[in-house]
């Protein structure tokens, strides 16, 4: 496999084309951004963490029968993966109430919600992100109405193994975003599971252990994201 062009530069990772048209190298970088890229800061050994991160948990869901991007880890910084048609929506599950959940619907953070919830967000910085339902993907043409019944499927499965991967390192999932594309006409996870978009409290403290830190200036970024790892068993 050899490294071609750039063929996309996002906000945290770098797209590369491969000598194969189905294969695509992720690059992980420092960049560690929020409020939709209007605040960027470089943050050491990020990329690194990221990258093995999100190897470690893709490796778990594809073991948990889950179909995932990951071909192979190919450096510190760098992954291989399928290359992806990307559904343009964002699949968030939540747990307990944060984010701008806590805003929308006026309940506390932490909020213990009866069962989990589904929300779906158009990939869109410049409009915020903005929440959007099945009739505006059927509508839009972003999804079809199969293809958002495996991504919701897909996603509540995956709320379930991986509740249970940090419940027994004593951390909450708090919630998650994910990003599927469709490989050869199969809904697949693609894009990224790091603590960069998702939550994660410590369970005896409610520390929070994820890019929370970097939004709301809490510090110690890495060394929370370093402190998960070691302790799901991610090799660094
Ligand atoms: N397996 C994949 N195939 C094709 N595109 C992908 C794949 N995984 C992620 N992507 C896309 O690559 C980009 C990753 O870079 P990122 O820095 O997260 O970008 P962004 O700023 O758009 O969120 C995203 O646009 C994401 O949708
Ligand atoms: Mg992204």
């Amino acid at each position: 496999m050899k490294k071609l062009a750039e063929l996309y530069r996002g906000k945290a990772k770098t797209v590369y084309t491969t000598d194969n048209p189905d294969l695509l190298v992720l690059e992980f970088r420092n960049d560690t951004s929020a409020f939709d890229g209007q605040r960027i800061e470089q943050l050491d050994r990020k990329g690194m963490v990221n990258n093995k991160f999100n190897y470690f948990i893709m490796s778990q869901l594809r073991a948990a029968g889950i179909p995932t991007q990951v071909e192979k880890l190919l450096s510190d910084t760098e992954v291989l993966v399928k290359k992806l048609d990307m559904v343009p929506v964002e699949c968030v599950v939540r747990n307990r109430a944060a984010g701008s959940l806590v805003r929308r619907l006026g309940v506390e953070e932490g909020y213990i919600f009866n069962s989990p919830t589904f929300e779906l967000f158009l990939k869109n910085d410049a409009l915020h992100d903005p929440m959007v339902n099945d009739y505006h993907c059927k509508a839009f043409g972003w999804a079809t109405d199969e293809q958002l019944a495996k991504m919701k499927e897909l996603s509540f499965k995956i709320n379930t193994v991986l509740s249970e991967l940090f419940a027994k390192a004593g951390l909450i999932l708090v919630d998650f975003k994910l990003e599927f594309g469709l490989y050869k006409g199969e809904i697949t996870l693609g894009d990224e599971f790091s603590p960069d978009n998702c939550r994660l409290w410590e369970k005896e403290t409610l520390k929070k252990m994820d890019k929370d830190r970097f939004r709301q200036s809490l510090g110690g970024v890495i060394e929370a994201y370093e402190e998960v790892a070691k302790r799901i068993g991610v090799p660094l």
